[in-house]
Formats: structure tokens, C-alpha cells, sequence
């Protein structure tokens, strides 16, 4: 896969957002195009995508936090599945990180998606036996 892989452009965001909702990664008490929005307007992160003229046919959002580097929103667009674009971007979002520092990249992956975990795997990536534990900082939207 040779496509070049460039941050997203910011009239690219709403695409990128109709990406992730056909890949089933949007859930209803987050907003896509503020969090695509925030990502691109932050020094420490970042939103990778590969293109195939105007259309946004994969993405990544990555972001280092000064300890580990973080994963989000990795789609690939259904047609454009099985020939190594999803692993391209993910190699593209970890030298993106690597370059600020990050020593280690991490990612969440829903219990619901098992596919994931296998794509996961195939790249090398290991399970942490650690739990996620989260809190809203404001009213649960949606
Ligand atoms: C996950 C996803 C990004 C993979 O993209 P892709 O472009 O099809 O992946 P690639 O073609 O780069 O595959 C890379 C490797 O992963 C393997 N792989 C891909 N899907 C796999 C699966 N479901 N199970 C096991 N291995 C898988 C491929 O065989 C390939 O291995 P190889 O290079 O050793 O042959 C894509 O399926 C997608 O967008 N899914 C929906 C959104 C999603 O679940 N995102 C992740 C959220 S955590």
C-alpha cells in the first residue's frame, strides 16, 4: 500500500467522522467532529489519514500524553480492507509518536470487537494485563 498517509486535513474532518461511523466506532455520548477537531488543534497529537484523491479512505488519531502514546479512531474503509492500510497507519501513527519521544504506544480495544484484537496481533502488538477504569469529568453527553 504506497498511498501517502498525511495529517488530516481540517475540511477532512466531517469525512473522517463518516468514516468511523461506517466503521462502528462512534458511540452515542461522543462527538467525532470535536474530538477530530481537539486532536488536530493539539501540539502532542494527531490525526493521520491516507487519502485516494478527495476521498479519506483511513485514519488514526494518535497522541502522546508524556508517558505512553495513545490510539484512537484507527478505520479503514470497508472496500479498502485486507491490503496492509490498516497497518500502514498504524506504522505512520507510531514514527509520528516515536518522534516526540514516546517510548511505548498503547490502545483500547472494545471486549465487542474481536476482529481488532486479531489485526492487533498480527502486528506484533501484546495484550497488558492491566483494567481501564474511567470517570467523567463533565455530564455524561448524549
Ligand atoms: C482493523 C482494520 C483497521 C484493519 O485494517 P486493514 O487495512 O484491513 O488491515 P491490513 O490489511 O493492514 O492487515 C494487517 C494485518 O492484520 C491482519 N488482519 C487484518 N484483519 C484481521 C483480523 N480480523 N483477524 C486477524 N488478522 C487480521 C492481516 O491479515 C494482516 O496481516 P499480514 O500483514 O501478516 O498479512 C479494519 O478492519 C477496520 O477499519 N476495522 C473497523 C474499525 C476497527 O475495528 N478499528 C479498530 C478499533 S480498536
Amino acid at each position: 500500500m504506497s498511498l501517502p498517509i498525511r495529517p488530516l486535513a481540517s475540511d477532512q474532518v466531517v469525512a473522517a467522522a463518516e468514516l468511523w461511523r461506517a466503521a462502528g466506532l462512534t458511540r452515542p455520548w461522543n462527538d467525532p467532529e470535536a474530538d477530530a477537531r481537539l486532536a488536530l488543534s493539539t501540539p502532542t497529537s494527531t490525526i493521520l489519514a491516507a487519502r485516494d484523491g478527495d476521498e479519506v479512505i483511513g485514519t488514526v488519531m494518535v497522541g502522546f500524553d508524556g508517558h505512553r502514546a495513545w490510539v484512537y479512531y484507527l478505520a479503514v474503509a470497508e472496500a479498502r480492507r485486507g491490503v496492509g492500510l490498516g497497518r500502514a497507519l498504524m506504522a505512520a501513527a507510531e514514527a509520528w509518536v516515536a518522534d516526540l519521544g514516546a517510548p511505548k504506544i498503547e490502545l483500547m480495544v472494545r471486549e465487542t470487537n474481536a476482529a481488532a484484537s486479531g489485526f492487533y496481533v498480527s502486528l506484533g502488538y501484546t495484550v497488558e494485563p492491566v483494567k481501564v477504569f474511567s470517570r467523567w469529568l463533565v455530564e455524561r453527553p448524549g
